[in-house]
């Protein structure tokens, strides 16, 4: 008996051991640089996060070890072995091993250790990829010519790596042998091309072939508004052979099928004109000219690092309806960024056009006229050879949910034209849902509002001859755009953009790139500045950023500075913009000119400038100061003429003197309710600030009453006129005046779905949610919420649903992060409260015992839990 038990415990030790150690699993989600498998890096210390797996509750990091080697199948660090290094750090770790060359294929891989010092299993090797990291990698020339370039070469061998690196302006398309390199569109981003032009990197090692290989080039015009052409080819063979191809003037050019291309008007492509074998070896380009050197745009070339503009997703038309004989009106259901794919057969020479609008009149016929100058118009004459032709625009895109067609020959059926929707291609990765219909379909305006508008910069609409980086819209959807998608990558670029057009005098502009608008920016505008800066610090821990925008950030603050006056900065174009009812421009600036100050102060703090964090603190101070003695109106006790706004954004940075709170708050309340009965007059600015202090006022019930309006103007006045974006104005405007159907700036409110709706909120103490704030809004009819986010730790998710006598809350927190947990009493105290059926309240004590679990207290109407990471079911009864 003895011997037998004695076998047992031999047998289950090792057991034991085993499920331990796998109990802290391989991380998994490794970025480099934010992106997954990046191909084409020129930073020299790239930065590497990865997301944490345990099994168990309240676990975290407590060392790591990151292997680096330059060989695919090598268990060896050829570049780096961090060894063990005692740190919690998952996110944003430094590569600290050899320098970095251009054009070479890295591999990494990591693990940690938990909390209990257990190993977790190395992680699957991920990679990154060099682009050309000296300027003098670059062999190719800037060539020019006409909108189709070519050049043949022989290669002795089959390569055994083959990389072509790419700046093609305005835009380009890449073809080899015959077919198109990559699935990028709309390639590169637009960039302030005397600044910076950005370049792409593709893997086309299997796209060559020993002996002869051709290189076809299409190049569209842009936002450059021309045409220009830098790239090479780095092949190399067995044995160590390389061979290089780049661009010069033996580069041939020939103006190919597309006539005329503009992002704004459209295309007119003539297939007659095509010439099929262009980009095949054995082409005879005999009368083709000779491509010529040009001086070419005079930025520096830097990697793309971030996600290309693609075709997400391609939609079929819902309805097709004739108007004229003739005339074909196409709807897809959805307001969209893209172009159309038509299928057609017909006699040689015919012209089909295709007209899109996000409108139509009452008659069925299409409207454009807020389109303004934009064409939005393509054509497609037919090669006519019989065969059947599909043409889909390469060098343009529309913002439409209609498409007119005319010309076509025969009658066209439904699935003739397919719409693909294109955008930067950035990942969902959030989510939201309510038992409440209307905040569903608001939901889904604003997702698709925001990624219609991502396209390589944050635009304002798609739509009409405009789609610029209007840098109010940009910080205005920011937060709702990262609790929905992966726009780390994106915004990083964004701020380069930004630096890219400071000026000497530290100014910053309207739109970025600079083409509309003015130079100083709007302060509020300009405020995108600080605020993308900080806002990547908040969301993703960016402290790099903070570095390298610190400088920036104050410039434009200290030339705010230069253009007040006692505290106060007079200057203002636009201010809260698209207002039901305008607040003084001056009042909007100068909180703006507070906020700067405020911010760079923080910054500055965080980075350890003490003397520059008490230098803007004094500062802001100071303006907090003369913005309360010039707009706060003694007598009547509101800001400014006593607007919404006016009062909103005082309170929303707390600068409203302590005794004055309540009645500035109290104002704004019935100006809300009683004056227009639970109406916003808000414009852009005070709109997205209102609802973040109704939630820390206790006031989400007004919060919510004013989400899920109807009635004008609110978002669900737009849903119930029929949008599926978001509207630039709260009038349903139709006319030729400025009224965009697809404007994401009012898709602010996205934010306060997660933050008060699900209750996800992050803590700037510990950014990057390493520590979270689950807070849900348990709101009037409101009987369930979801919401859950893949941040760069790893996914948060806070789903509620309520009964008459209870509370059911489900939260996910990422390995290495903590969260307190607030869970309303609903009125219904005295309470229990368990986790995963485990009693963790009762009788006003706390009771410990689930894992993860570290305490709970009350704190005014509600019961606030402290846990670790892991999958939590919260149940909170009446006694
Ligand atoms: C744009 C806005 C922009 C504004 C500046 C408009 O034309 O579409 O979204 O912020 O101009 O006032």
């Amino acid at each position: 008996m003895l011997a037998k038990w004695a076998v047992l415990c031999v047998s289950i030790v090792p057991l034991l051991a085993a499920q331990e150690s796998s109990m802290a699993a391989a991380p998994s989600g490794l970025r480099c640089e934010y992106l997954t498998d990046p191909v084409g890096i020129d930073v020299p210390q790239p930065r590497f996060s990865w997301v944490l797996e345990h099994a168990a509750r309240g676990e975290r990091q407590t060392a790591y070890q990151v292997v680096v080697s330059s060989k695919a199948e090598a268990p060896a660090s050829d570049q780096w072995d961090s060894g063990k290094v005692s740190n919690g750090q998952s996110v944003h770790v430094v590569y600290a091993g050899k320098p970095i060359t251009s054009g070479q294929t890295y591999y990494w891989k990591v693990r940690y250790w938990d909390s209990g010092d257990r190993a977790s299993p190395y992680s699957a090797a991920a990679r990154f990829e060099t682009g050309l990291m000296e300027s003098a990698d670059w062999k190719g020339q800037w060539i020019g010519g006409a909108n189709q370039m070519r050049k043949e070469f022989t290669l002795p061998d089959r390569p055994v790596r083959a990389r072509v690196y790419v700046a093609g302006l305005g835009y380009y398309e890449l073809r080899i042998n015959g077919r198109k390199v990559g699935d990028h569109v709309l390639d590169p981003a637009w960039t302030t091309y005397d600044k910076r032009v950005l370049y792409t990197v593709y893997d086309i090692t299997e796209r060559l072939r020993p002996g002869a290989n051709a290189v076809g080039v299409m190049l569209g015009e842009g936002w450059f508004k021309s045409r220009a052409l830098r790239m090479q080819i780095h092949a190399e063979m067995e044995g160590g052979q390389t061979v290089d191809v780049a661009t010069d003037a033996m580069w041939k050019t020939m103006p190919g099928p597309i006539q005329s291309d503009s992002v704004y008007n459209g295309e007119v492509y003539d297939a007659r004109l095509e010439t099929p074998g262009w980009d095949r070896a054995g082409f005879d380009d005999a009368h083709w000219k000779a491509a010529s050197a040009i001086d070419g745009p005079k930025g520096v070339l830097s990697a793309q690092m971030m996600q290309p503009i693609r075709v997400v997703d391609t939609i079929a038309p819902v309805k097709l309806t004739t108007t004229h004989p003739g005339v074909y009106i196409y709807d897809l259901g959805q307001n969209i960024s893209g172009v159309v794919e038509m299928r057609v057969r017909g006699p040689r020479g015919t012209r089909v056009q295709l007209r899109h609008a996000e409108l139509l009149y009452d008659d069925g016929t299409l409207n454009v006229e807020n389109l303004r100058a934009a064409k939005a118009t393509d054509v497609y004459i037919l090669r006519g050879d019989g065969s059947l032709e599909v043409y889909q625009p390469r060098f343009t895109y529309h913002g439409f949910r209609y498409v007119e067609l005319t010309g076509y020959p025969g009658a066209p059926k439904l699935d003739t034209l397919r719409a693909k929707v294109v955008h930067s291609d950035v990942r969902p990765t959030g989510g939201f849902t309510s038992s409440k219909q209307i905040l569903n379909q608001i939901q889904r305006n604003i997702v698709w509002g925001i990624q219609d508008n991502l396209h390589s910069v944050p635009t304002d609409c798609n739509q009409r001859d405009e789609r610029m980086g209007w840098m109010a819209d940009a910080h205005l959807y920011a937060e709702t755009a990262m609790l929905n998608f992966d726009m780390p990558a994106f915004y990083t670029n964004f701020l380069r953009d930004i630096h890219d057009v400071q000026g000497a005098d530290g100014t910053v502009t309207d739109t970025v790139p600079h083409r509309y608008g003015s130079r100083p920016a709007d302060p509020a505008w300009g405020m995108a500045y600080p605020l993308l800066t900080w806002y990547m610090y908040e969301y993703y821990g960016d402290r790099r950023l903070l570095e390298q925008h610190f400088d920036g950030v104050k410039a434009w603050t200290d030339y705010l500075r230069t253009r007040s006056r006692d505290g106060i900065l007079d200057y203002s174009y636009y201010g809260d913009w698209v207002p039901i009812e305008k607040t003084p421009g001056n009042l909007v600036s100068t909180f703006c000119y507070y906020w700067s100050a405020d911010l760079v102060s923080r910054m500055a703090g965080i980075l350890g400038k003490g003397g520059e964090a008490e230098a803007y603190r004094k500062l802001a101070g100071e303006i907090k100061d003369a913005f309360n003695a010039r707009f706060l109106n003694a007598a009547t006790g509101v800001y400014g003429t006593g607007t919404q706004t006016a009062q909103i954004l005082p309170l929303f940075l707390d600068m409203v003197p302590g005794n004055r709170r309540g009645g500035v708050f109290g104002a704004l309340r019935d100006d809300l309710v009683y004056t227009r009965n639970t109406h916003l007059a808000t414009g852009i600015l005070g709109t997205k600030y209102l609802f973040p202090l109704l939630t820390s006022t206790d006031n989400s019930d007004l919060a919510y009453e004013l989400a899920t309006q109807t009635t004008y103007p609110s978002w669900g006045y737009m849903v119930e006129n029929g949008a599926t974006t978001l509207w630039e104005l709260w009038q349903n405007k139709t006319g030729p005046s400025m009224n965009s159907h697809n404007h994401p700036m009012f898709g602010s409110l996205g934010a306060w779905f997660y933050n008060a709706l699900a209750g996800i909120n992050l803590d700037s103490a510990k950014p990057g949610f390493e520590r979270v704030a689950i807070a849900p809004q348990v709101v009037r009819d409101l009987k369930w919420a979801a919401g859950s986010l893949d941040t760069i730790r790893g996914t948060v998710a806070s789903s509620w649903s309520r009964s008459d006598n209870g509370l059911r809350l489900e939260v996910t927190i990422p390995v290495g992060s903590q969260a307190e947990v607030r869970i309303p009493e609903l009125g219904l105290a005295p309470v229990t409260l368990s986790e995963s059926g485990h009693t963790i309240w009762k009788d006003g004590k706390y009771e410990s015992g689930p894992a993860g679990i570290t305490g709970v207290r009350k704190s005014g109407e509600a019961l606030v839990v402290e846990i670790g990471s892991g999958n939590y079911a919260f149940a909170l009864d009446r006694e």
